[in-house]
């Protein structure tokens, strides 16, 4: 008898030994207790934590994810009860746990459904885990000391295939405000129909990859193509990635910045495909580089490597200029400090309408540089961003205009470089030039750009999402050429709208033409279309729309107590959202001299 018990026992305790081990290796977190620390990692790439928003009576984390549609539902009911207790003290975190939905991606749901409250990645689903949570948009609401108090559902009004007229239980609503009142929370767990969490998925690579991934065949091309363009020698990229042992030796750090899509740097909504130069890895590039990393690091048969990319020896990505203006005086750079916005004037008078085909800053100082602008400016005006002709981004592209398209610099001008400079720990000096290229040919169209420009804004203390908004209107037919954000360090994303006018029986019709969600002070890129391909019919409205972090939770950001106002130095703000394009039907016909730049017989 004790015998079969035994045996009994065994059995029992085989079975329960292997369903327990199919379970999470979490504990669910059950109502009351406190929640572990949680970490997520936010639109600009940092790790944060759930602690870091501060104090707060109460904690509200949303799991969503993009391709759920109870999330995008739950949108405006979920913005208007943020808005509702963030007075009251109750602080709401969005956490996106979708398989291979990028920081960007992520940065831009939040900016569609225009919550002011942050959001961020849940990469492993390490946070969703820890408490217990499954489905999106699931809510969980923790009191000021971090205890579970409830989980579940937002209310009862949304199902997956249906609704009810309205919510027959305010269950999230209620919880707060049990936790305001002081109160145990009545209804402390719902039950929650929405989209599973695939945890499997995340953790998973984003493609197949082969059984053996090695750097000679499979990873060295990848980096070849995306990466070496600015991680190679004299560029302002930390490191080379030119050998099998320079990855290796960044094998974790290149898993990282890959997986999060950090790099290849692009800043930009991948819904806007026009776009032709945004950077980005394929699904299936991107899963042969975390294999290759997460693997064995194996380097494979070096015959195997492909032949090494070529780059171009000469100093300017614009050719030879017919022009070089150099900074009269050197820059010197302290070792460490922040550094105000330097702005010089090049010495040289344009005497003349000059029209210019290629345009190019080219640093003296790749590392102290960090970006640059360059204007032109009436002789004896004070200098400014009014008349911006091109950037300095690193990685970014010099201006070269499409054949018989050129830009005029107007007669009695000088132009004005604004330098932004950064410390490297080291002592530096500087001395940055500026290339043009006259223009060659015969020119039909001149250059235009809406600045997209807005002066006139206060950015309140503490607000994490000020709108600040710009319109123009294209006055004939035009074709866009592309498109530029420029903000400070408040700057949280821009997106980019045209409004076309009805016409032959359609309907007026909006269309996003570039979104930056996660707008970086950093990596000030342009974005371009293919040539000659974007069509905006007279009349068409162009419209730019920021937002802007001052919150203490933005880690950039100067001083949350202020309220911010336009001006060039970096602890004010800025609101251009430029979009370059001619106009179709221009038709200059002008002969140009091509030492001078001026016009023939002008
Ligand atoms: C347009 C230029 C550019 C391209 C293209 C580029 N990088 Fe970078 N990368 C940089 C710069 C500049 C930095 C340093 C500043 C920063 O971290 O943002 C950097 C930083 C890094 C870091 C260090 C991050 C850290 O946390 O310290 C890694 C790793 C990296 N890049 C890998 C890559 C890989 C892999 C690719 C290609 C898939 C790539 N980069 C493409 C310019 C570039």
């Amino acid at each position: 008898m004790l015998l079969r018990i035994t045996i009994f026992a065994t059995i029992v305790a085989t079975c329960c030994a292997v369903a327990a081990s199919a379970e999470p290796p979490n504990e669910r977190l059950a109502i009351g207790q406190k929640a572990p620390a949680l970490a997520f990692t936010d639109i600009r790439y940092l790790p944060r934590t759930v602690a870091e928003l501060g104090e707060t009576k109460a904690v509200v984390l949303l799991f969503v994810k993009g391709d759920c549609p109870l999330v995008v539902r739950y949108g405006p009911k979920v913005k208007s009860l943020e808005e509702e207790y963030r007075a009251k003290g109750v602080r709401f975190l969005a956490l996106n746990v979708g398989a291979n939905e990028s920081v960007t991606e992520v940065a831009w749901q939040a900016v569609k459904a225009d919550w002011a409250f942050p959001i961020g990645k849940d990469f492993d689903g390490k946070a969703a885990k820890a408490l217990g949570v499954t489905r999106t948009p699931e809510v969980v609401v923790l009191d000021k000391e971090q205890r579970l108090v409830y989980r579940g559902r937002i209310d009862d009004q949304l199902r997956l295939s249906g609704q009810r007229e309205a919510a027959s239980h305010e269950d999230l609503k209620e919880a707060i405000e049990d936790v305001l009142a002081g109160r145990e929370v009545h209804v402390s767990e719902t039950p929650v129909d929405g989209c599973l969490i695939e945890f499997d998925a995340l953790a998973a690579l984003p493609a197949v990859v082969p059984k053996e991934v090695t750097y000679s065949r499979h990873v060295a091309p990848i980096l070849a193509k995306h990466c070496q363009e600015c991680h190679r020698p004299e560029t302002s990229a930390p490191f080379s990635l030119l050998s099998f042992k320079d990855a290796r030796d960044h094998a974790e750090t290149i898993a990282e910045v890959v997986r999060q899509e950090r790099m290849p740097p692009a800043f930009c909504s991948r819904e806007q495909t026009q776009i032709v130069n945004a950077r980005r890895l394929s699904d299936a590039e991107k899963a042969l580089v975390l294999a290759w990393a997460k693997g064995g690091k194996l380097e494979g048969d070096p015959s195997e490597l492909p032949p090494p990319r070529e780059f171009p020896a000469a100093r300017w990505k614009i050719g030879e200029p017919d022009l070089e203006l150099k900074l009269l005086t050197t820059q010197e750079i302290p070792a460490e400090g922040i550094i105000p916005y330097r702005y010089a004037l090049l010495p040289h008078v344009f005497l003349q309408d000059t029209w210019v085909q290629g345009v190019e800053i080219l640093p003296g100082n790749k590392s102290a540089v960090h970006h640059a602008n360059l204007a032109y400016v009436k002789v004896g005006a004070a200098p400014s961003n009014e008349n911006f002709i091109t950037g300095y981004v690193p990685g970014g592209d010099a201006m070269v205009l499409d054949s018989g398209v050129g830009f005029r610099i107007p007669a009695g001008s000088v132009l004005a470089l604004q330098i932004h400079y950064v410390t490297t720990g080291m002592k530096a000096t500087d001395r940055t030039s500026v290339g043009l290229v006259y223009a060659k040919e015969t020119i039909q169209k001149e250059l235009r750009h809406f600045q997209g420009v807005n002066r006139r804004f206060a950015i309140p203390p503490g607000d994490s999402h000020h709108p600040v908004t710009a319109t123009r209107t294209f006055a004939a037919d035009s074709t866009g050429i592309g498109m530029f954000a420029h903000m400070h360090l408040r700057g949280k994303d821009m997106t980019f709208r045209a409004l076309y006018p009805a016409s032959g029986g359609e309907a007026e019709r909006s269309e996003v033409l570039l979104a930056i969600p996660n707008y970086s002070f950093d990596w000030q890129i342009s974005y371009r279309w293919a040539a000659g391909q974007k069509k905006f019919p007279k009349g068409t409205k162009y419209e730019v729309t920021a937002h802007f972090d001052n919150s203490d939770f933005n880690p950039y950001n100067p001083d949350p107590t202020a309220t911010v106002k336009e001006g060039e130095q970096t602890f004010q703000e800025m609101m251009y959202g430029f979009l370059f394009y001619t106009h179709d039907d221009e038709r200059l016909n002008l002969e140009i001299e091509p030492k001078t730049g001026w016009v023939k017989g002008g």
